[in-house]
Formats: C-alpha cells, sequence, structure tokens
C-alpha cells in the first residue's frame, strides 16, 4: 500500500509530538507524556512565566538537553526524501518545537509553536527577534536579559494563550494544496486540529498516519495505523 502522490501534487504535511517519538521524545498527551498529571502544562504559559520565570526555564533547559541527544528517525527521513523530489510543492508545518525535520534534511518547514532552540525577549514591545539559542538556564541567576530592553529572555515556543507563529504562510499553503497529510498528533489543539477540515473542504485528498485515530479522524479520507518512522518509509511514494 502506498499514498501515490503525482508529480503534480501539492502535499501539505503537518507533524505532531507522534512524529519525533521513535527519535526518543515525550508525546504530550496519554502514558508518559510531557502533559501528564497537568503539572507540565501548566508551565506553558505567559502567566507561568511571569510568575516563575526559574522554573519555567528549568523545565525548557531540561527539554533542550534532552533535544541535543536526539536524532531524527526513519519517518523524518522519508520527509525529507520526499522533499528532493517535490521541493516548492511540498510543505512540512510542525507543532513540534524540535529541529528533527531540519536535521533529517527538511528544508520548507515552518514552526507554528516556535522552536526550542531560539529564545527570544520577554518584552512583547521589544523590537529585538528571536534568535539561535540552545543553551540551558537551570537557575535565575543564569536567565539572560535582553541586550535592547534588558528583559529576561524567554524560550521562542508559543504557549496557551498566544498566538501560532507564521499562520499567514500556513493558511495560504492550505489553500492551494491537494493533498493534505497529518501525522502523529491528537487533533486536540486548535488552530491546527482543524487544517484537514479546511484541506478536505477545499478538495485536497487527506490522509492521517499514527498509531491510533486522531480526536478529528471524520476529516480524514484515509488513515494509515502505525508508528510514522516505519509507515511514511513505506507510504510516500512519487509516480
Ligand atoms: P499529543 O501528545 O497530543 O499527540 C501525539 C500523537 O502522536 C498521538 O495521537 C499518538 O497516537 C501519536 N503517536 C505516538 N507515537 C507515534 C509514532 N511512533 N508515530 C506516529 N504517531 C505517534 O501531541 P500533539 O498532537 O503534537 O502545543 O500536541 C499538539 C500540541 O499540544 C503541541 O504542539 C503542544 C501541546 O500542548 C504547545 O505546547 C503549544
Amino acid at each position: 500500500m502506498s499514498l501515490l502522490l503525482q508529480p503534480t501534487d501539492r502535499l501539505f504535511v503537518l507533524t505532531g509530538a507522534g512524529v519525533s517519538a521513535e527519535s526518543g521524545l515525550a508525546t504530550f498527551r496519554g502514558k508518559g507524556g510531557l502533559w501528564e498529571g497537568n503539572r507540565a502544562v501548566d508551565l506553558a504559559t505567559p502567566e507561568a512565566f511571569a510568575r516563575d520565570p526559574e522554573l519555567v526555564w528549568r523545565f525548557y533547559s531540561m527539554r533542550r538537553a534532552r533535544h541535543a541527544e536526539c536524532k531524527p528517525n526513519a519517518g523524518h527521513i522519508a520527509l525529507a526524501h520526499l522533499e528532493t523530489k517535490l521541493g516548492a510543492r511540498m510543505l512540512i508545518c510542525t507543532q513540534n518545537v524540535d529541529s528533527l525535520h531540519e536535521a533529517a534534511g527538511s528544508t520548507r518547514v515552518l514552526h507554528m509553536h516556535g522552536k526550542l532552540t531560539e529564545s527570544r525577549c520577554s518584552n512583547p514591545h521589544c523590537p529585538s527577534e528571536p534568535f539561535e539559542d540552545r543553551k540551558e538556564y537551570p537557575a535565575q541567576s543564569q536567565i539572560p536579559v535582553c541586550k535592547i530592553c534588558g528583559a529576561i529572555l524567554r524560550p521562542h515556543v508559543c504557549w496557551f494563550g498566544e498566538v501560532p507563529y507564521h499562520m499567514d504562510e500556513v493558511l495560504a499553503s492550505l489553500q492551494q494544496c491537494s493533498v493534505f497529510l497529518t501525522v502523529g498528533t491528537s487533533g486536540m489543539v486548535q488552530p491546527a486540529a482543524s487544517f484537514a477540515e479546511l484541506a478536505r473542504r477545499n478538495g485536497a485528498r487527506t490522509y492521517y498516519v499514527g498509531p491510533e485515530n486522531p480526536a478529528n479522524v471524520f476529516s480524514f479520507q484515509e488513515v494509515f495505523l502505525g508508528p510514522a518512522g516505519s509507515r511514511l518509509p513505506e507510504l510516500l511514494r512519487v509516480e
């Protein structure tokens, strides 16, 4: 069985935590997930950062350390290989803050929830830009301040209650795609959970790959059950 793509297809790929699970990064929901027990979820908010930046930075420092040890898996590699065939007709929009798509060789990747390996000024009015930063700041005294305005730095990730990044590009690309593929996301977090339905109503063929049905399963024409690391290499073919 394969998910046959024509050379003229325009492919939009939405990925979630599941695509990185086989690389050793925990997903959010379910057993052993980062949000299990609901303690960590309380750290991913602007309010939590204002209340206790040290605690929030400790959490993201721990995730940076784990991320530094991980490598892309066969699912990331299959998607990167597909980009060599489809070029600008393929875009990956990931909810993941890891950089494993890029490490596998993908170049057309939008991080709608930001990147673990970037920091930015916590002052929303500061003109400074996010920048690459892989350092860990487990103690309050280690958290650097912005060179322009002096506010403390924060991870460049989208927290609950904040607007995801790159949405104009994402929505434009969604409208143009003829094939919409989702990999490894539970379909529970908006706005990403609505993308499949938007694409389907626009006439795209919609597919899901993951070990279980997502919450928005009704938006997919076909569901390929199984882990991304083995399903993607066998499914992704260009005719
Ligand atoms: P979830 O933890 O909600 O869902 C992970 C999905 O991956 C589940 O549906 C699993 O079945 C699936 N999965 C597990 N192992 C897999 C594998 N080997 N191959 C393929 N799929 C697998 O993670 P997300 O849906 O990505 O947002 O979560 C969405 C957002 O919620 C995250 O970006 C994060 C979180 O709160 C923010 O932090 C803003």
